[in-house]
Order: C-alpha cells, then sequence, then structure tokens
C-alpha cells in the first residue's frame, strides 16, 4: 500500500480518516465482546447468582458457604449450573469430586468453607450445583 501517494489526501484529510479506522476497528472489537460467548457467560453468572438448593437444610449450607465463590466469574471455580464446566469434572466420578471438596484443590479451599458439611453433604451441593439435582 502506498501511502505517500502523490494523489493520496493530504495529511491534513489522513489524520481523520485514521482516526475513523480506528473508531471502526474499536466498535469492531466492542461489538464482538458483546456477542454471544460472553452474553452466554452473562446468561450463565446470572443463573448462577439465583439458584438454591430445593432442600432448605442444603440451601443453608450452600448460602453460607460454596455460593462464596461458585457464582463469582473471577474465582476460577466452575459456576453453579454450569453443566458444561461440572461435566468435565464429573468424568473423575463423583467420590473424587467430594475427596477434593473435602481435600482441596488448588484455589478450592478444604471443605470449601464449610464446616458443618458432611461427606453426604458435599455430594448433595456437588450434584446441585453441577445441575444434576434440584
Ligand atoms: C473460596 C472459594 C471456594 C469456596 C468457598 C468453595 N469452592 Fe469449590 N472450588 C473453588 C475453586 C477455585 C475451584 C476450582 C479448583 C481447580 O480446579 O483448580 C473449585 C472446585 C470445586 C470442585 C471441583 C473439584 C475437582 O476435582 O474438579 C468441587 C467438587 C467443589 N469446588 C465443591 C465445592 C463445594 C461443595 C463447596 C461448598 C461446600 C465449595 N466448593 C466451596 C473455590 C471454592
Amino acid at each position: 500500500m502506498h501511502v505517500q501517494h502523490p494523489s493520496g489526501p493530504t495529511p491534513a484529510v489522513r489524520v481523520p480518516i485514521a482516526g475513523l479506522l480506528l473508531a471502526a476497528i474499536l466498535i469492531g472489537a466492542l461489538a464482538a465482546c458483546g456477542g454471544a460467548p460472553s452474553s452466554d457467560r452473562a446468561a450463565l453468572l446470572a443463573r448462577a447468582a439465583a439458584l438454591s438448593p430445593a432442600d432448605a437444610r442444603l440451601a443453608d449450607l450452600y448460602q453460607h458457604a460454596c455460593k462464596a465463590c461458585h457464582v463469582v466469574a473471577t474465582s476460577g471455580a466452575p459456576l453453579t449450573g454450569d453443566r458444561d464446566a461440572w461435566q468435565a469434572r464429573l468424568k473423575k466420578g463423583l467420590p473424587a469430586l467430594v475427596g477434593n471438596a473435602i481435600g482441596g484443590l488448588n484455589g478450592m479451599p478444604a471443605g470449601g468453607q464449610c464446616v458443618r458439611c458432611t461427606a453426604a453433604d458435599y455430594a448433595a451441593l456437588i450434584r446441585f450445583m453441577a445441575g444434576e439435582a434440584p
């Protein structure tokens, strides 16, 4: 491309054109960000925040422990109700997941900040977060 072409626009004209091009690129990038993938993510986050176990005792345990991270986008935790994320985890088998919930895994603290949870509670909470139980 011949930027210095003699019949091209004068520098005074070229600058606004460059500005317009940059603006168009930025708008394009913003539009891309607002596209399907991030709105899917927003929908997942909204759903995660709204979900709660139907069982009152489980709901209480969940609200006071797991929910602190498993509905937070930046926590690195698989989101409550994000079946795809949980399917990948469930391949390890539920007992392995219960073991990691109790023993901890990277950013997942041992016990998941739940001092009252039994092994059965962890299994039920995991199935709930994975979207496998109401
Ligand atoms: C302080 C934040 C935090 C809390 C509270 C928390 N988690 Fe997690 N959890 C995480 C993070 C981060 C991960 C992802 C860990 C990784 O894979 O590196 C995770 C992953 C998991 C996994 C997947 C483990 C695996 O083997 O893939 C299970 C199961 C789990 N959490 C269960 C629970 C349960 C049940 C509770 C509530 C009792 C809970 N978590 C509370 C942060 C948290």
